[in-house]
């Protein structure tokens, strides 16, 4: 064991989801083995225990691995499972974490975001429950990143390609194929009898893994063990820079899905899975699901899988996903608890047993099986639901809201913008919200406006400033926040809801029937002036 002398950066701080950074930074000197050893300072436990490790496999990721693996011996890890070639994706790893009992897990990813040289990067820790650290565990660790001065390194390496126990110092290593594991749990949550059938004789499927790293778990379960044709499966095949893509299941970069699903000839049933396997998309034919009423869907009809089938303990979602699920948890009579962005927020909810199923308006959705989500998971529970339905996926839709009414919902992203332009747009917003209630803009009165606080029911802890809300008396809504998630400037998040009741009109152009709250956003917060852009580079 080396000690190395270091002196600190001062940009360690984890965002909503770990630290993400362009690669160049992250090959900096000492820039990675910073923060590995103040994740090491700050969890002891740690010290004698087993660690899980991996990637999404982008560019960086098995240098990466190398140089965690040699700190971690050096700092006393007894044991370290890593996944196949440096890869796993994120709910894999927090099955393992669980599974195994772990102390808890490095993740290396920086999820959607494109990989290469001159792509993103990132690192994220997971505890023992599986789950992202909370923010207290984050801030402490960026805390130790403020102060460090050296850090402690072993010599070794391990061939990641051959799976099998080996050695760095007296840490055992063993190389693991992740695939299985998960696939076999899988197959305890759902009817894999009955979807098997159902795609035998009446359901076509195709699946995009945009070369990420769900491919290999994608074929293990869609091909090996449901029967689907191979040449329903796109993009399989894991790829460093994700083919020169960007593996974010949306409209704009899941084109090609798209364009299959709004064929003449399209199959009845199309997904997508992001870089790391923790989001994903749905489509019927013809018909994209948000991933606000995917949870709504889900949250209504989970019983019909195996293991849901006594029902739910209750529901949560992120502030900014929209309100559908709300509605079906109130017919339902369960809680559903409103947190902030970030899957870490739901964990102590999970742990409770107060919630069985949550998710994000950003495309994650997941149960208590894991603590991240999983979008295998959630492609599986649609067919599950399908099988038990015999239902196109657009029945299925209009018929839930023709029960529970509509949330039109979309998301405006303005990219790297400067980021005293999105500040102050923020702030625009802020210095209004006292004033905002009862105001009427068009046919819309504001009912409440706010900065959102969430106060954990479970250990009491307090986060604020979690992003902006105005309410309507109509139901409809916007809601603006700064994305935790970037790596250039600021990225400013427009999120537009607009309600409509059960016995109105559900087939309305999205973008039309969203557009006066869209107008309206704009005027309270002159958004499109301030950043100088005349629209989001990005709508979802
Ligand atoms: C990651 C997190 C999610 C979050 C998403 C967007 O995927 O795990 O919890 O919703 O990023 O976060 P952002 O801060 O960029 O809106
Ligand atoms: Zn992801």
């Amino acid at each position: 064991m080396t000690e190395i002398k270091t002196t600190p950066f001062d940009d360690q701080k984890p965002g909503t989801s770990g630290l993400r950074k362009k690669v160049g930074i992250f090959q900096t000197a000492n820039y990675l083995e910073n923060f590995v050893q103040a994740i090491f300072d700050t969890v002891p436990d740690l010290n004698g225990g087993l660690l899980i490790l991996g990637g999404d496999g982008r560019y960086h990721n098995d240098v990466a691995i190398q140089t965690i693996l040699r700190i971690a011996a050096a700092n006393g890890v007894a044991r370290v499972m890593v996944g196949h070639g440096g890869i796993l994706s994120t709910p894999a790893a927090s099955n393992m974490i669980r599974q195994y009992e772990a102390v808890g897990g490095i993740v290396l990813s920086a999820s959607h975001n494109p990989a290469g040289p001159d792509g993103d990067f990132g690192i994220k820790f997971n505890v023992a429950n599986g789950g992202p650290a909370s923010t207290a565990v984050t801030d402490a660790i960026f805390e130790r990143t403020k102060m460090i001065d050296h850090y402690r390194t072993a010599e070794g390496s391990v061939d990641l390609d051959v799976i099998g126990d080996s050695a760095i110092g007296d840490m055992q290593v063993t190389v693991f194929d992740p695939v299985a594991d998960h696939a076999d749990l899988m197959e305890r949550l759902f009817d894999f009898d009955a979807i098997r059938e159902m795609i035998a004789s009446d359901l076509s499927l195709c699946f995009d893994a945009m070369h990420a790293v769900t491919g290999p778990y994608a074929t293990e379960v869609f091909v090996n063990r449901l029967g689907v044709d191979p040449d329903g499966m796109m993009n399989v095949q894991p790829l460093p820079d994700f083919g020169g893509g960007h593996p974010d299941p949306n409209p704009v970069y899941a084109k090609t899905l798209f364009a299959r699903m709004f064929a003449d000839d399209a199959p009845d049933f199309g997904a997508a899975s992001d870089g790391d396997g923790d989001r994903y998309i749905v489509l019927g034919r013809g018909i994209y699901v948000s991933p606000s009423d995917s949870l709504a869907v889900i949250t209504a009809n989970a019983h019909l899988a195996p293991a849901y089938k006594n029902g739910i303990s209750g529901v949560a979602r992120s502030m900014p996903t929209s309100r559908a699920t709300d509605v079906v948890a109130k017919a339902m009579d369960v809680d559903c608890f409103e947190t902030p962005t970030g899957w870490k927020y739901f964990g102590n909810l999970l742990d409770a047993g107060r919630i069985t199923i949550c998710g994000e308006e950003s495309a994650g959705t997941s149960s208590d099986h894991v603590r991240e989500k999983d979008g295998l998971w959630a492609v599986l529970m649609w067919l599950n639901i399908l099988t038990v339905r015999r239902q196109s996926v657009m029945d299925i839709l209009r018929d839930h809201w023709g029960i529970y009414g509509r949330h039109y919902y979309s998301r405006h992203d303005y990219e790297e913008v400067a980021k005293d332009k999105a500040e102050a747009v923020m702030a625009t917003l802020r210095d209004q919200l006292a004033d905002l209630p009862g105001r009427q803009f068009g046919s819309e009165v504001i009912s409440d406006a706010d900065s959102f606080t969430y106060h954990d029911p479970i250990d009491g802890s307090v986060a604020e400033n979690q992003g902006l809300r105005v309410m309507f008396e109509s139901g409809s809504r916007f809601v603006m926040r700064l994305s935790g998630t970037g790596t250039a400037g600021a990225t400013l998040r427009l999120y537009l809801e607009a309600y409509e009741p059960k016995d109105g009109v559900h087939d309305a152009d999205l973008a039309e029937r969203l557009a006066p709250i869209a107008a309206i956003a704009d005027e309270i917060t002159n958004l499109k002036q301030i950043v100088m852009r005349d629209g989001p580079s990005l709508v979802s």
